[in-house]
């Protein structure tokens, strides 16, 4: 009898290199246990102690990524059936994966789906908090069912790139430091604060779009399982919302009959309570679902400067690489923003930039995400996020970048090649100015291009000059909606 030990049990190349030693030294899938109970095994030999007989034969990718999800199960039998079928598809079976029906096969299939089915459970149901004291940094306790924070944690790295966060579970725990995903050893429940400022904002929120009428404790169940509730703030709040729902819903029926309302538009602004900081403003907005963008997109990307800052720059909309790391003006058009703006003699980490549109909007070529201009519907609902964002900065002046931002700014149809670099006022007087956007500078034919950058400089160079320019009145060619 051979003992196969896998440390950790969860771990794949800890399997691979168990199973590599049992095939290279042809040893049967009956004649090994795994993972055993050393006393239960006296006698039985260690797999480094196998004497090699033969190369270990090429294994299918197929059967590699299957087992990378079934290693995550909890089952005490998953690597005595990964060998199994390892072992029956280099010995006679190459296509074994393909029989849906053969036993082992099903068995697989069972445990690769409870797993993905778990991983999906963990990217809905992880709730960071704020690590106090801490700027942009973020904890989450969870508990899986399965081993899967090694297969979620890089799906948080790519949404969650802007924040440094940790998320820890009872056997692992997942650090990004911004630029780093470092896996260790599990953690205590203890080590997560309890509350915060974002939870009562999330409890605040769930409370306001509870529908008594809709209410279905079933289908609710199925969706967000009861074992998953501990780690959701606003889950906390349900039991009571549901006990009240039938009294609730007795006060609607029994309300007198209103006269049809005519149909209003969607409120721009999408956040259901009005926030009154920066942070909880950016919370929210990771939860935008005011226009189909948020869906394709990685994730909203915020604001990103002091808040103090007295000049704000409004770019139009992230793009690829702003989109996967979640800060604005970090692709080319950032970098050519950043060279433009020490030129002219401005210091980018002194000013606020954000976009007027918060979501890539893109079209697939192939494997490219190619840049796609927000619609008129898409500008007007994030234009709420922006007025909201403006109020709460209160700068002194504000510069936009493009058509889109100006048209943000200023209203629709804003000349934008004829007015850039000139003052106007918004109706609440905050001087704004209008230049091109760097990523046009960037489309130029070359032999334009220096010149269209020339014009950026010479633009953003207004903005030192500005008290000596400003009308003092709003001009009056401009919509103003400040
Ligand atoms: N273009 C924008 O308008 N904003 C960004 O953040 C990046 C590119």
């Amino acid at each position: 009898m051979w003992r196969a030990t896998v440390e950790p049990a969860w771990e794949l190349a800890a399997w691979r290199d168990q199973a590599r030693m049992a095939l290279r030294a042809e040893i049967a899938p009956e004649v090994i246990e795994w993972n055993g109970d050393v006393d239960g095994l006296l006698g039985a030999r260690a797999l480094v102690d196998a004497e090699p007989v033969r190369e270990a034969p090429a294994v299918p990718g197929g059967f590699l990524r299957l087992a990378q999800a079934v290693i995550a199960h909890r089952d005490p039998h998953r690597h005595a059936l990964l060998y199994r079928l390892l072992w029956r598809l280099t010995h006679g079976e190459p296509s074994l994966l393909e029989h849906d029906a053969d036993i082992d096969v099903r068995r697989a299939a069972q445990l690769e789906k409870a797993v993905h089915r778990d991983a999906h459970k963990m990217k809905a149901f992880v709730r960071f908090r704020e690590v106090p004291g801490e700027d942009n940094a973020f904890i989450a306790w969870y508990e899986p069912d399965h081993h899967v924070a090694d297969l979620v944690a890089p799906f948080f790295a790519k949404r969650f790139a802007g924040m440094r966060w940790a998320i820890l579970t009872p056997y692992r725990r997942a650090i990004w430091d911004g630029e780093h995903l470092e896996l260790g050893p599990g953690g205590d429940r203890n080590e997560v604060p309890h509350d915060d400022a974002g939870e009562a904002l999330w409890r605040r929120y769930y409370a306001s779009i509870f529908n008594p009428a809709r209410l279905n404790p079933r289908a609710m169940k199925a969706e967000m399982p009861v074992r998953f509730w501990k780690h959701l703030p606003e889950a906390r709040d349900l039991p009571l919302l549901m006990r009240d729902a039938t009294q609730r819903v007795d006060a609607m029926v029994a309300r007198a009959p209103e006269p049809a309302r005519r149909r209003v538009p969607a409120p721009m602004f999408a956040t259901p309570t009005p926030v009154d900081d920066l942070d909880a403003l950016n919370l929210a907005l990771r939860d935008c679902r005011a226009c189909p963008l948020w869906q394709p997109a990685t994730q909203a990307v915020p604001g990103e400067g002091p808040r103090d800052a007295r000049i704000v720059f409004v770019g139009e909309q992230p793009g690829d690489e702003e989109d996967l790391c979640g800060r604005p003006f970090t692709g080319p058009a950032g970098r050519l923003f950043d060279r433009a703006m020490a030129e002219a003699g401005l210091d980018r980490s002194a000013v606020y930039v954000t976009n007027a549109v918060k979501h890539f909007k893109f079209e697939l070529r192939g494997k490219r995400r190619i840049h796609q201009r927000a619609n008129a519907a898409e500008q007007a609902a994030c234009r709420g996020w922006l007025e909201r964002e403006l109020a709460l900065l209160q700068p002194e002046r504000v510069v936009c970048l493009g058509a889109t931002a100006a048209t943000a700014m200023l209203g629709r149809g804003f000349p934008l090649m004829r007015e850039r670099g000139r003052w106007h006022r918004t109706a609440s007087d905050v001087p704004v100015m209008a230049t091109v956007h760097p990523s046009w500078v960037l489309r130029q034919p070359p032999h334009e291009q220096e010149a269209a950058y020339r014009g950026l400089v010479d633009d953003l160079r207004r903005i030192i000059e500005l008290d000596a320019e400003l009308p003092t009145h709003a001009t009056p060619s401009v919509a103003n909606r400040h």
